[in-house]
């Protein structure tokens, strides 16, 4: 799927919508690397000290990992420091549909000496095919899929999501994976809509985007970042909202987009979840979960599962 043909489909009809990998271009992906520096936003801190502790239980308790795979490394820091912590080389397998997060991660695995490092720059469906295809037949494998973006999937494609990954592993492999909880709504408000307007910025630059790669010509002060918080569906909900009548032309995308004041793109759903619900939903699919590994202060769970019986 293509950017121009995601515009094309998102802004097409209403309501308008745009799928949130889009916002990871270069600048994307900087702005996102702000974010988690961010003291508001407290998933990439929490689940640091968390990978420590669940590289150090892993080394007591399981023959280390013959093959590990991260689905969306971002800039690779976690990923380099998790496999430090856990001792060995074992050949790595990233998967991004970013360009720059892949050279950004095996730039950084590499310093740190970790030469076997393979590349699937795709969706994760064409990494998963990759996993299934190369994991060795001896010894396990592991798959991570950090930074709670198994919330930026609606639970339909979330469950699907985790069958694709059962299915590409087998039982004895293990899946780490980490998921952002629900939390007071002051400190999710806080963490969607910065004081320092970083996510305002990361919303607003897939317009920015649509400017520079669709030849659009969308006034960037014209669209305001929103936030919210929808208990119902137990999400952050992002969307950028039209402050006046206007019309934006795509003309890489051949469209021309009538907003009234107050119209808005839906870009990012983010759901929060509670732990035993999720823990379900993943043995749904065919894993039992091993170690759990919560951050309550921060509100962050990383929980390692094992392959087990077939998806359901
Ligand atoms: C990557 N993903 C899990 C982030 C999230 O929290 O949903 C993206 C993000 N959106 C706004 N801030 C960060």
């Amino acid at each position: 799927m293509s950017f121009e043909s995601d515009v094309r489909r998102g802004l097409g009809t209403k309501p308008y919508r745009l799928p949130p990998h889009w916002f990871y271009d270069e600048l994307g992906s900087r702005l996102f690397d702000a974010i988690c520096l961010l003291p508001w936003y407290r998933i990439t801190r929490a689940e640091r000290r968390l990978l420590h502790r669940a590289a150090r239980a892993m080394t007591q308790a399981t023959p280390r990992p013959a093959f590990v795979a991260e689905l969306g490394p971002g800039n690779g820091e976690k990923l380099t420091l998790f496999l430090e912590d856990l001792g060995g080389a074992p050949p790595i397998l990233l998967v991004d549909i970013s360009h720059e997060a892949l050279a950004a991660s095996a730039a950084r695995l590499a310093k740190a000496g970790f030469g076997r490092v393979a590349a699937v720059r795709g969706t994760y469906e064409a990494g998963l095919a990759r996993i299934a295809r190369e994991r060795p037949r001896r010894g396990s494998a592991l798959v991570l899929f950090l930074g709670s973006n198994v919330g930026n999937f609606e639970p339909p494609r979330a469950a699907r999501f985790l069958r694709d990954v059962r299915s590409a592993l087998e039982p004895g492999d293990g899946l780490l994976l980490g998921a952002d909880l629900v939390k007071p709504e002051k400190d999710l408000l806080l963490a969607y809509d910065d004081p320092l307007g970083v996510t305002a910025a990361f919303n607003r630059n897939v317009l920015a985007r649509m400017n520079r790669e669709l030849g659009a010509d969308v006034d960037l002060t014209s669209f305001a970042h929103r936030a919210v918080w929808n208990a119902g569906e137990g999400r952050m909900e992002m969307s950028l909202v039209s402050r006046l009548a206007q019309t934006v032309r795509i003309p890489g995308a051949r469209l021309d987009v009538r907003f009234r004041k107050g119209e808005s793109i839906f870009t990012e759903a983010s759901y929060k979840y509670v732990s035993a619900d999720l823990r379900v939903r993943v043995e749904a699919a065919g894993f039992a979960a091993r170690r759990h590994f919560e951050d309550r202060a921060a509100g962050y769970a990383l929980t390692l599962f094992t392959a087990v019986n077939r998806p359901r």
